[in-house]
């Protein structure tokens, strides 16, 4: 059945959800709208979406999180919709890889746009709503990579990911007073269309990172070899719990190797973690 029946679901609750076209997004968007949850989902191309539309209680919204007036509209458009938006998952992402100085100035804009400033522009679209309601919960997908490096050439990703970090801790103490709450999840990695959208830059000219490149390269492949949707579903059930309110924790990391790689990171001097990285990419010359 196509969304013809949302005024009859409005008691429930709503999230309003970014990237839903795939991977983590489409399946949030599934598992929340399974539970009993209205969904505002929303995509670049709902035109082509053939598996949400028939799920009455999600309903398609056209958005390019770059494009501040598609923002302006999908969030005025889901709000009239649905009356009350309760939570918002910022989850579209990108990946950038490679070695910085092969990496295309318009990549690394892409990945700031959609990381960064795609999230921001929803957050404050979405501020004046929550703030009325004196209620709202933004949750924001980071990453592993959001506070450590743990894969080599994954610079300009660690620099989108740490910077969301720096905006939702930045603005939690801002929106408090007004009981509007922020969450981040970071996972490590996971069965998506993720390294399919990713851009990796390599080869040219240049061939000192060659050797690294390779690496990277195959450990990358590898991982998404051996990925199965189990773990995505793991981080959904996360993200479920933290909409419902059975997870407080500000930041929840999912997966084992997120959790080692950050425990690492935390107990370990600085230089020792990326003395650690080195010696395990076999990255010394
Ligand atoms: N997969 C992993 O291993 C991993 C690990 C840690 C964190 N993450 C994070 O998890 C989140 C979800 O990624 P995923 O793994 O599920 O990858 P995915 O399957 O590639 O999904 C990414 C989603 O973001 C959307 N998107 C890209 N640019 C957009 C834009 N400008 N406006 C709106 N939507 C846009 C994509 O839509 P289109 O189809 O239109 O491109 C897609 O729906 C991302 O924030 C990513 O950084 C992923």
């Amino acid at each position: 059945m196509k969304n013809n029946n949302i005024k009859n679901i409005m008691s429930n609750k709503t999230i309003f959800i970014t990237g839903t076209s795939s991977g983590l997004g489409k399946s949030s968007a599934i598992y929340f709208a399974q539970n009993g949850w209205n969904v505002a989902a929303t995509m670049r191309s709902p035109e082509k979406e053939k598996e949400l539309i028939y799920y009455e209680n999600i309903k398609l919204f056209k958005l390019d999180v770059t494009n501040p007036h598609e923002v302006t509209d999908a969030v005025n458009d889901a709000i009239d919709t649905f009356g009350k938006i309760d939570v918002v998952l910022n989850n579209a992402g990108v990946g950038t890889y490679g070695a910085l100085e092969l990496i295309d100035r318009t990549d690394i804009n892409k990945a700031l746009d959609v990381n960064v400033r795609g999230v921001t522009n929803v957050i404050m679209e979405f501020l004046p709503h929550f703030r009325q309601n004196s209620n709202g919960m933004f949750i924001n997908i980071s990453s592993v990579m959001g506070r450590s490096a743990a894969l080599p050439l994954g610079s300009v990703y660690n620099m989108t990911k740490f910077a969301l970090e720096g905006l939702i801790e930045g603005l939690y103490v801002e929106l408090k007073p007004f009981n509007i709450d922020l969450r981040l999840v970071e996972p490590g990695g996971f069965y998506s269309e993720f390294v399919n959208n990713t851009s990796f830059a390599k080869g040219g000219t240049i061939t000192a990172y060659d050797k690294i490149t390779k690496i990277v390269e195959q450990q990358m492949m590898e991982s998404t070899r051996k990925a199965d949707t189990k773990k995505r579903d793991v981080i959904v059930k996360a993200i479920f719990k933290i909409a419902t309110g059975r997870n407080k924790k500000f930041r929840t990391i999912v997966g084992n190797d997120a959790k080692t790689i950050l425990t690492l990171r935390k107990i370990l001097p600085i230089r020792m973690f990326l003395s650690f990285l080195v010696q395990s990419f076999k990255i010394n010359k």
